[in-house]
């Protein structure tokens, strides 16, 4: 029996349960996460890196919380990034980490900051985390021709909205697939994560 929010996180269901999760679990998130290793913020900034030649190139973290995958952009080379979330305590908390250029409390009801060339969402959409609505938005609001990497925990590849709206994007000729890919998630808690990238056409 454990009452880890590591846990708990997989269970809530709706914006407000979630935004409610993340907002009393924000001191102790990077100490529990890193207890479990997470790897899923390195393996995304990697790929998205791979695709977004010109590290002056701004990042929009899209579910940024305390800054983890901020701090795994940085690590990639990216040298502006902005960030995004809609859980004020992690927000303060991703603002100590100083390597944020703007930080933005956002309401999932309004649109996303537009014309963006690259956008990360990491361990944000899926289970006990944003709707699938959550990647029409950034899709919507990026850049023609601009980067979108995301990542689909186990949980999430169960459920098949998620993956399905994915292939929906590509064969609808809204976005290009330039990767996906399987791996490690938390091998702490023997979790695993499909990585993607797309391009918006
Ligand atoms: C598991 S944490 C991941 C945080 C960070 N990306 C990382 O890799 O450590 C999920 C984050 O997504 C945020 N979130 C959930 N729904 C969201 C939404 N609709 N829009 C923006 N952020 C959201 C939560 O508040 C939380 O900070």
């Amino acid at each position: 029996m454990t009452n880890s929010f590591l846990d708990k996180a997989y269970k809530v269901k709706g914006t407000k349960e979630t935004q409610a999760l993340y907002d009393a679990w924000a001191p102790s998130y990077d100490t529990e996460i890193a207890k479990h290793h997470y790897v899923t913020p390195k393996r995304t900034a990697q790929a998205l890196r791979q695709f977004v030649m010109d590290s002056k190139t701004p990042v929009l973290d899209v579910g940024c919380g305390t800054g983890l995958s901020g701090q795994a952009l940085v690590s990639e080379g990216f040298d502006v990034i902005d960030g995004l979330d809609v859980s004020e305590p992690m927000l303060r908390l991703a603002e100590k980490k100083a390597i944020y250029r703007d930080l933005i409390l956002s309401d999932p009801g309004l649109p996303l900051p537009r014309g963006f060339r690259a956008m990360a969402a990491i361990g944000v959409i899926g289970i006990g985390g944003a709707p699938i609505s959550l990647l029409d938005d950034m899709i919507e609001s990026l850049a023609v021709g601009g980067k979108c990497a995301f990542s689909f925990n186990d949980l999430t590849l169960r459920d098949p909205g998620f993956q399905d709206r994915v292939d929906a994007m590509i064969t609808e000729g809204y976005v290009f697939e330039l990767l996906r890919e399987y791996g490690a998630h938390i091998p702490g808690k023997n979790l695993n994560s499909t990585v993607y990238v797309l391009e918006k056409l």
